[in-house]
């Protein structure tokens, strides 16, 4: 079985950077830092970055990294994707450079996402510093948070994901109100996600704090433009995450959650899951007759009264005495 640590960073191609300044660091309270190519890198944690931002024409997801354990494991990992055929590219001195990373290489999926491996990141030298006095992220061994991808190709992209690249099923739903699989690589029940939808994409990014608190006000900002809330307050049934999406400058979505589950992965079994929330989550972005299904799993739900045991724990380079 293969083995990564965490779904560490993703790139993403910007229209405006500007906007993303202002999003990422007054908004979501991550530390903003200058990269050397005209671009952004978003602090989360001791990690140099978590999100890197490049100028581009468009929007897109640029590239996204797991993390093998150490050298040994990114060489483990190459030598099944030469064996499987598959075009593995080494990452260039400057790409490793600019992720802070000792080794990568890099294949891309059915979808022609960049997909990345690599090994031993550096810490910054300075400690993270958000741009607004918040209680931090819940990242660590982790991972950065969540990447929920959209496609037209699920049975393609689920396989590669599963199957060539090792991801583990952590749940799926029967397509109500949309088909989705979720797949895990740590105790985060979910670093990866994929959405049957009628155009690929990025569905959202998910970002979890430290604090109940930080995501309350986080909404307090979000309701003086409601219009930039595209999911309203609620929980989700298989993370268990309290959390709400608003639009972010790349047009796709940013969860900001609080008190993901986790998961015991050595005795994980698959399941399907009934819906995609227990409460709430009202999502403006689905056709009306998708958002009447997603209401009946909400009713139905609460009918049964079900309710979701919530274990918190913090990001341990957080402690309460830090803020
Ligand atoms: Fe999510």
């Amino acid at each position: 079985m293969i083995e990564y640590k965490q779904l560490g960073y993703i790139g993403l191609s910007a229209c405006d950077t500007t906007a993303w300044r202002t999003f990422a660091g007054e908004y979501l309270g991550m530390q903003v830092v200058d990269g050397s190519t005209g671009g952004l890198a978003l602090r989360m944690d001791d990690r140099r970055q978590r999100i890197l931002l490049e100028p581009a024409q468009s929007d897109a997801l640029a590239f996204l990294g797991l993390e093998t354990a150490g050298r040994e494991g990114l060489e483990v990992i190459a030598a099944r994707f030469k064996g499987l055929g598959l075009d593995v590219q080494q990452g260039s001195p400057g790409e490793c450079a600019q992720r802070h990373v000792e080794e990568l290489i890099w294949l891309r999926d059915p979808d022609g996402y960049r997909v990345e491996f690599y090994c031993n990141p550096t810490d910054a030298d300075e400690p993270f510093l958000p741009a607004r006095p918040i209680g931090g992220f819940r990242t660590g061994e982790l991972g950065f948070g969540h990447l929920v991808l959209q496609t037209l190709n699920f049975k393609e992209m689920e396989e590669f994901y599963l199957q060539t690249i090792g991801l583990r099923l952590s749940d799926y739903t029967d397509g109500t109100p949309f088909r989705a699989s979720f797949m895990h690589v740590n105790p985060r029940h979910h670093s990866l996600a994929l959405i049957e939808f009628n155009r690929p994409g990025i569905h959202h990014i998910m970002v979890e704090y430290n604090f109940i608190d930080d995501v309350g006000r986080l909404y307090d900002m979000a309701l003086k433009d409601p219009e930039s809330i595209a999911v309203t307050l609620g929980r989700h049934a298989n993370d268990h995450v309290f959390s709400f999406y608003t639009f972010s400058p790349g047009g796709f979505m940013i969860e900001t959650g609080w008190a993901g589950r986790l998961i015991d992965v050595d005795k994980w079994e698959p399941e399907l899951i009934y819906g995609p929330s227990i409460w709430g989550h009202e999502r403006h972005w689905l056709p009306p007759e998708r958002r009447a299904a997603a209401q009946a799993i909400l009713e139905t739900a609460a009918e049964k009264g079900i309710l979701e045991p919530t274990s918190v724990t913090r990001s341990p380079a957080f402690k309460l005495e830090d803020v």
